[in-house]
């Protein structure tokens, strides 16, 4: 594989444009938590696991071996590259990283695809910064964009957004974060913003036996009840909750009838926890319910993204069935 040649003016990573998009104000989120907190079943939006500790706490999930699905992803990828490629604009795209995060994923695309522009997407710029300013570096003949916007819902891109033939790239199964009819409503949003001559690239886990899919959410170390239980410290930090995590225990389970894992937190005794303003008591064995991390099969995923207006234009998996990574176009 070549990599992208080196231009004779490369770019000044100084020069490096970032965007900010819509972004929900701090106080809507500890009116959102608290409100969370309330509810007669109550539940905290998996977003919030990500703040420094958890984001380093992901990472490290992804090192395990029981969490098979980064490692499936990159194989998928890695084997089937070439045809993946022929399915796409290929050169001269504007590459759209959805959830960009250190960047690592697109830029292993980079010398294959061959995109003109490069346009990486996430909740802040903070960490994307120092990502984009050494990418921008090692591939100074692609011109770099950081947005900052939250993609809670649907994802909007501010119009400032370089142009070219656009290819969003959403790797992770981060879809699986969404009930099956939010699933539908953030693809449409990608699908206008595909603009008719667009093209995605989904990563998708896909349904397995129970064994091997609630390990991945019960490892053995220990590292996501860490990673479950840190989103504690982080509502005390956005709510002024008191939450003390060793009141709490991680519990993940598959539903094999929905095809979904679900998180929780579970109340070891009975707990109160206030915050200014509020408070809630829990009994011991009571839950918070923390995430839900959807499973397909390949074909569920194709109705899901007809639903959505698009049509899949290709599935490639790995040996085993375990993740898949969909290309599709608007139909
Ligand atoms: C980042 C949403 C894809 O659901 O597997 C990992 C998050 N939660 N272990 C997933 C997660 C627990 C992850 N996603």
């Amino acid at each position: 594989m070549s990599l992208p040649q080196r231009t004779p003016a490369p770019r000044d990573p100084r020069s490096l444009t970032f965007l900010q998009g819509a972004k929900p104000p701090v106080q809507d989120a500890a009116a959102a938590l608290r409100a969370g907190l309330l509810a007669a079943r109550a539940a905290i939006p998996p977003r919030f696991f990500y703040d420094e500790l958890g984001s380093r706490l992901f990472a490290a999930i992804t090192a395990l071996d029981a969490y098979y699905p980064t490692r499936t992803e990159a194989r998928v990828m890695q084997d089937h590259l070439p045809a993946i490629a022929a399915a796409l604009p290929v050169t001269g795209c504007t590459l759209v990283d959805v959830g960009a995060g250190n960047c690592e994923k697109a830029a292993g695309l980079f010398a294959t695809v061959q995109p003109s522009r490069y346009v990486a997407v996430d909740i802040s710029t903070e960490f994307l910064r120092d990502a984009l300013l050494q990418l921008q570096r090692r591939f100074p003949a692609i011109e770099m964009c950081g947005v900052a916007t939250d993609f809670a819902q649907r994802l909007e891109l501010p119009p400032a957004v370089p142009p070219g033939r656009r290819l969003f790239f959403y790797p992770g199964s981060s879809i699986g974060n969404f009930s099956p009819p939010q699933a539908v409503l953030f693809l449409q949003s990608l699908r206008e913003q595909m603009r008719g001559d667009g093209v995605l690239w989904i990563g998708v886990d896909l349904q397995k036996p129970t064994a091997i899919l609630e390990r991945a959410y019960d490892d053995e170390l220990g590292v996501t009840a860490a990673f479950n239980k840190n989103v504690l410290q982080h509502v005390n930090r956005l709510a002024g909750t008191d939450f003390d995590v060793r009141d709490w225990r991680h519990v993940a389970f598959y539903d094999e009838a929905i095809g979904r894992i679900e998180m929780h937190l579970e109340a070891a005794r009975a707990v109160e926890v206030r915050w200014p303003g509020g408070a809630r008591s829990f009994g011991a064995g009571e839950r918070i319910h923390t995430e839900n991390s959807y499973k397909y099969t390949t074909d569920g995923f194709g109705r899901l993204l007809a639903d959505a207006g698009l049509r899949s234009a290709g599935c490639w998996t790995d040996p085993q069935g375990w993740f898949g990574v969909f290309v599709a176009e608007p139909r």
